[in-house]
């Protein structure tokens, strides 16, 4: 493409999303993003960005809510706050004259998802909400080979989202998501990404949900007789896998400094070292007791899909894993798949013939950021708005992403209701009306 200017994004969080991973792609491609406006309430994370990206101190706000109160200040703007920080701002930003990366979720509340998508399709803006795994090549080699019909039409789907423990106790105990009332429930805050891409890999539309599911594990019931309130006193460390020392300083296995500075030490600390982590573990939320946190998310859910031409999909979020990534097998009408993300590796076992192992690493070059999905997200975007194209033309859009939303709600009231079955029809329908 032959494009002349790089397009200019506003950030709206400069968080872990907005500044340690989509600022940093206007370095990586400078041709085709420049940052030309920041908002953040932090007041190190602003000036460590405006100085990162030399964006002028009147282009630095303290909340995305006044940079929204000025002229349009660039082509796209990056919404990076927190879950139900997302809707207020996106709605704005879209009647302002902006295109959005949005990230997920939109909202908790499936009618003001379906009120962005609304808005977007009025004001004609693009609209791409952060469903990295779309991007990832991972995923892309699988959607070809299903939509190549290799396995024949997919019948059944068994997808597990392996969260793993030391991530379940960093996000969704200690961490940003541990209270739903301040945030989503798990199964959309985490699993929305889930929801939409089986409803993507599959092509398919859902036509009933059901879901069990609690928080079993990370209770104060459950806390060691001795365990302190902080894990930098407690005494039952060594025998604790949650232990946040060996979470953010030490190797679980010797316990020497590991002296790691990326995702997630760079969440205690702008800048982490050994004192630093030290600090927000005697100070802040990320030190304290797995059992203590007073988090209320599930650690575990299961979810049953019935899609719309009776096929199905069972998923499984659960915390307790010692790997990250996702797994699937996919059962179809010719064969079936067995794919593992953590490992890129897929196997295709098509009926009568030999397995084929597929290695996605050898696809691709890049897999960092969430198998390679951010950056490829954020270069399409970026294209999309230096070309001019029309909303819905990219590999996702808002109309796409606000299904996912809808079906974790609907699973979220189910697993409220004892598993009670829920007519997606019937929940799309009350949401129009
Ligand atoms: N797409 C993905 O795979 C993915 C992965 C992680 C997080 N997320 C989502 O990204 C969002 C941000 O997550 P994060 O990990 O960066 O969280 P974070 O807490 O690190 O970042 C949010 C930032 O917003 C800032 N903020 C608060 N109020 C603000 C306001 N009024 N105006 C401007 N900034 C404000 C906070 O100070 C913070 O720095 C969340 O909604 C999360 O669900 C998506």
């Amino acid at each position: 493409m032959n494009q002349t200017k790089p397009v200019r994004v506003a950030i709206a969080g400069l968080g872990s999303r907005g500044l340690d991973t989509y600022a940093a792609y206007a370095k990586i491609f400078p041709d085709k993003m420049r940052i030309t406006a920041v908002a953040e309430p932090r007041q190190e994370r602003l000036l460590a960005a405006a100085a990162a990206y030399d964006v002028p101190s009147d282009l630095c706000f303290a909340t995305a809510e006044e940079m929204l109160e000025c002229e349009k200040l660039a082509d796209v703007m990056f919404i990076c706050t927190q879950d139900r920080q997302h809707y207020a701002q996106a709605a704005a930003a879209i009647k302002k004259g902006y295109h959005l990366l949005l990230e997920k979720p939109v909202s908790p509340d499936n009618s003001e998802c379906a009120e962005i998508a609304r808005l977007a399709k009025e004001y004609k803006r693009l609209v791409t909400v952060c469903h990295v795994l779309r991007y990832t090549p991972f995923y892309r080699e699988l959607k070809r080979l299903l939509d190549a019909g290799t396995i024949g039409e997919v019948v059944t789907v068994q997808a597990i989202e392996n969260v793993q423990y030391w991530h379940q106790a960093h996000s969704f105990v200690r961490g940003n998501w541990a209270r739903e009332e301040e945030t989503s429930p798990m199964i959309l805050q985490k699993c929305c990404h889930d929801m939409d891409i089986l409803l993507w890999l599959t092509g398919k539309r859902s036509r009933y949900v059901s879901s069990y599911g609690s928080l079993f594990h990370f209770r104060p019931e459950n806390a060691p007789h001795n365990a302190a309130l902080r894990c930098l006193d407690c005494v039952a460390g060594d025998t604790c896998p949650y232990n946040a020392v060996k979470i953010y300083l030490t190797n679980e296995r010797t316990g020497v400094l590991h002296g790691k500075t990326d995702w997630p030490a760079n969440v205690l600390a702008l800048r982490p070292d050994e004192d630093s982590i030290r600090r927000a573990l005697r100070e802040g939320p990320y030190g304290i007791c797995v059992y203590k946190a007073g988090n209320d998310v599930v650690d575990h859910q299961v979810v049953n899909i019935e899609l719309e031409d009776g096929s199905t999909v069972n998923f499984t979020m659960s915390a307790f894993t010692s790997r990250g990534g996702r797994t699937l097998k996919i059962m179809g009408t010719m064969g079936d798949i067995q794919a593992d993300m953590e490992t890129n590796l897929i196997d295709v076992g098509v009926f009568g013939k030999e397995h084929e192992i597929i290695d996605v690493n050898k696809l691709a070059d890049d897999f960092s950021g969430h198998g390679g999905g951010d950056i490829r997200m954020v270069e399409e975007l970026l294209d999309q708005v230096a070309s001019g194209a029309e909303p819905g033309t990219g590999l996702t859009s808002i109309d796409r992403s606000v299904e996912s939303h809808y079906l974790a709600m609907a699973a979220e009231y189910s697993r409220l209701h004892h598993g009670q079955s829920v007519s997606m029809e019937e929940w799309r329908q009350r949401l129009m009306s």
